[in-house]
């Protein structure tokens, strides 16, 4: 049986970086609320007309140059976002357009902050089976156009941020390889997470009405949110350490979803680590959604946190509610 190796990675982030300070001129908050609550310093956003795909495919750039391959070898593209370009199609579209890979399958998940995880289990099976040789997998957000910036919003709007990161996956008989992912999801909590307009069971999708309501921007129960989060992010880790015989000493690297600062550290606390075996840049790039893994992972690798040969474990938790895992060897 094959097994999937991350052969490249890349990430990307727009130009303009907006500080806590920046913010504190669009609503009522403060630096020092942001920091203690978040840990978050900074984030980057887009400038007008730049959009997920164009991150994405500036990540996927990087990625493909780090694998060594022409971008003609990539046979596949799978994108997670849920700041998709358009409502439809997906971003991963324009991505494959911009790359110039017309004709090979492209599509998008949305499953929110876990959707990279989500996305690097999908590319596995398809890398496990023979059917692609180099999978372009992106995680890229544009949250920046979504975010309500008046004081109203402010609980959502100073927690993300923009940007993109994109790995090559191939098949590999060697040392480096995906073991085991490890996907959930609870549905019942849909609501405690999400933006509710444009919605296909509203008839119009979207109204004069409903944008006066403020119902297209996203809402989040940060407190529903935070409890269930330092929970299953344990849980997912501890599951892909048992199912595959590893132990928290076998791990180089945790990376999980930047969601908050607090939640990296709590999370660590319960499972017993200290912050240096569990990766956080948050402060620099706010929660990016699906981007936040393969940006922390590239950053992490620049760093010397890992290299070939270390174990690592990826883990999410967010929208859906939804959480997962994958064990690996870099
Ligand atoms: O990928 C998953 C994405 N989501 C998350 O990771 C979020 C998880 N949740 C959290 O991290 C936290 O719940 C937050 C950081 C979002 C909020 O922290 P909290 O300690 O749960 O605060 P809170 O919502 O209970 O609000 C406390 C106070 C409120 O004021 P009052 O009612 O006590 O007067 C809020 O209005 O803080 C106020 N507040 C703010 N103040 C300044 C909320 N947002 C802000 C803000 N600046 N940006």
């Amino acid at each position: 049986m094959l097994s999937t190796k991350i052969a490249g990675i890349g990430y990307y982030v727009p130009e303009k970086v907006i500080t806590n300070f920046d913010l504190m001129e669009m609503m009522d908050t403060s630096n020092e609320w942001i920091i203690e609550r978040t840990g978050i310093e900074e984030r980057h956003y887009v400038s007008e007309g730049e959009g997920t795909s164009d991150l994405g495919a500036a990540a996927a750039r990087k990625a493909i140059e780090m694998a060594g391959i022409a971008t003609e070898e990539i046979d596949f593209i799978i994108c997670a976002t849920i700041s998709s370009d358009y409502f439809f199609p997906g971003s991963a579209f324009q991505i494959q357009d911009k790359l110039g890979l017309n004709g090979i399958g492209a599509f998008d998940i949305r499953v929110a902050c876990s959707g990279f995880i989500y996305g690097l289990s999908i590319a596995d099976q398809f890398i496990k089976t023979g059917q692609y040789k180099n999978i372009l997998l992106v995680g890229g957000e544009v949250q920046s156009n979504a975010m309500n910036f008046s004081t109203e919003g402010r609980d959502m709007s100073v927690l993300f941020g923009d940007g993109a990161g994109a790995v090559i996956l191939q098949p590999c008989a060697g040392e480096s390889k995906i073991f085991s992912s490890h996907l959930h999801a609870d549905g019942k909590y849909s609501q405690a997470l999400w933006a509710e307009v444009p919605a296909c069971n509203l008839k119009p999708h979207i109204s004069h009405e409903l944008l006066d309501q403020g119902r297209q921007y996203p809402h989040m129960n940060g407190r529903e949110v935070f409890r269930h989060a330092i929970v299953r992010f344990p849980q997912v880790i501890n599951e892909a350490l048992d199912a595959n015989n590893l132990t928290k000493a076998d791990i180089s690297l945790i990376i999980p979803h930047q969601a908050n600062l607090r939640i990296t550290q709590a999370v660590a606390k319960r499972l017993d680590l200290t912050m240096d075996v569990v990766y956080s840049n948050i402060h620099k790039y706010g929660n990016t959604t699906a981007a936040s893994i393969p940006i922390a992972m590239c950053e992490a690798l620049a760093e010397g946190k890992f290299k070939r040969g270390d174990n690592l474990i990826l883990a999410s938790f967010g929208a859906g509610f939804s959480w997962g895992a994958i064990a690996l060897r870099y």
